[in-house]
């Protein structure tokens, strides 16, 4: 098992990306608490796991709220005494032409996606460097490496998560915390239906991938959980492209 015995906290992990990466976790053998606003897709993620024998709590909050973060960690380290691996999943998409963004879907899409992730950073560190040891995963997107038309605010939240990663890495590198990100293409998740229901958009996004398809979040599951865990002692700072090819064109 590569995560036997760690805690992790994962945001957004009621649906798509995240609730495959607590899934796996549990497999793995990590006690997980997963977060989001809703609380009906968390309690049936938590019950599946614990079903299957595993260990998870959900913990409904706002993560571009800094006291539902910090709510989010203490009821995580109260329910399974402390925080080895976080990973800042939850993210908005809501693509558009950048002369009808509104301060509103700015705010919303940089708050939940880079500021979001820094907070909960920002509230699990004094334990992860109190125990010497953690590892911070942030699912981030090709789209913080390459340009496509209505990804200026998820673009720009995107790359700046990817800087975040490399400044917290070379920061933390000698506390023993390793941060890294995971950069996916077009996944099959709930963030895109509505791109997957429009089939003359959704083939060309396909195709714009030399694999010819979407990724599963399984996949992108797979990638965090190498990043997370020891398999990937030595890697920090990395910006992991899991794209079907995506950005090697
Ligand atoms: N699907 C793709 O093609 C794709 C590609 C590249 C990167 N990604 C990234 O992968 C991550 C996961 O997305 P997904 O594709 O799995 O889509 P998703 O199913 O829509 O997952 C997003 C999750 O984030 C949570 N969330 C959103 N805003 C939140 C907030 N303010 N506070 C707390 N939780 C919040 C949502 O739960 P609530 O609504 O209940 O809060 C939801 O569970 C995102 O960061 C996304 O940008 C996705």
């Amino acid at each position: 098992m590569k995560l036997k015995d760690r805690v992790a906290l994962i945001t957004g992990g009621g649906t798509g990306i995240g609730a495959a990466t607590a899934r796996l976790f549990a497999e793995e053998g990590a006690a997980v608490a997963i977060t989001g606003r809703r609380k009906a897709p968390l309690e049936e993620v938590v019950n599946e796991i614990q079903a299957a024998g595993g260990r998870a709590i959900a913990v409904s909050g706002d993560v571009s709220i800094t006291e539902d973060c910090e709510r989010m960690v203490e009821e995580t380290v109260g329910a399974f005494g402390r925080i080895d691996v976080l990973v800042n999943n939850a993210g908005r998409g809501m693509l558009a032409k950048a002369d009808e963004i509104s301060d509103e879907i700015w705010d919303e899409v940089v708050g939940t996606n880079l500021s979001g992730a820094f907070r909960l950073i920002r509230a699990v560190l004094p334990g992860m460097v109190s125990q010497g040891a953690g590892s911070i995963v942030n699912v981030s997107s090709v789209l913080g490496q390459t340009g496509m038309k209505g990804a200026a605010a998820y673009g720009a939240s995107k790359a700046g998560l990817d800087q975040l990663t490399r400044v917290l890495a070379v920061e933390y590198a000698d506390r023993g915390i390793r941060v890294n990100s995971v950069a996916p293409a077009w996944v099959h998740t709930p963030m895109n239906k509505s791109v997957r229901d429009h089939a003359t958009r959704y083939e060309q996004l396909k195709e714009r991938h030399p694999m010819g398809r979407f990724g599963t979040p399984d996949e992108i599951a797979r990638a965090i959980l190498h990043l997370a865990s020891d398999e990937a002692a030595w890697t920090t700072g990395a910006v992991l492209s899991v794209d079907g090819g995506w950005t090697a064109v």
